[in-house]
């Protein structure tokens, strides 16, 4: 049998500063950590959905904080911007492999798996990082 997708180690380089970002970060490593425990050859189509459904609802909420402190920290609107796409792109992204759940066509663990953990770590050594070091730098 073919061996899983490594999980993620959270390490210091993942930490943007921002306690409040960092915690929600960790709980989002932890979510893809325990589907990437909890998928095999034989999930079920309800299991799938549950965890892309939990992902989504906990990936919105987190989206929601950070915009609101790009908003309220004034972030500058073009790389605003750019952050908020990236935001609807997974969150498109997720929504339509739950769609296609939904309608009977399964997504492979491993191509799911692989999805999410490079989106995240892409998105949090790139974009997150440069918005949390625009706030540390606005508090002074
Ligand atoms: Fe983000």
């Amino acid at each position: 049998m073919a061996g899983k997708i490594s999980p993620i180690v959270w390490n210091d380089t993942f930490a943007t500063g921002v306690t409040t970002i960092d915690d929600q970060h960790k709980i989002l490593v932890n979510m893809l950590n325990e589907a990437n425990e909890r998928l095999d050859e034989s999930t079920t189509r309800d299991v799938l959905l549950e965890i892309v459904k939990d992902l989504i609802s906990y990936a919105l909420y987190h989206f929601d904080e950070e915009e609101e402190l790009m908003i309220h920290t004034r972030y500058p609107q073009t790389p605003c911007q750019q952050h908020m796409e990236e935001h609807r792109a997974f969150s498109e992204r997720v929504t339509t492999i739950q769609r296609e759940l939904v309608q009977g066509t399964l997504i492979h663990r491993d191509e799911l798996i692989g999805y999410l953990n490079n989106w995240l770590i892409n998105h949090i050594m790139g974009t997150d990082k440069r918005f949390e070091s625009f706030v540390l730098a606005s508090e002074g």
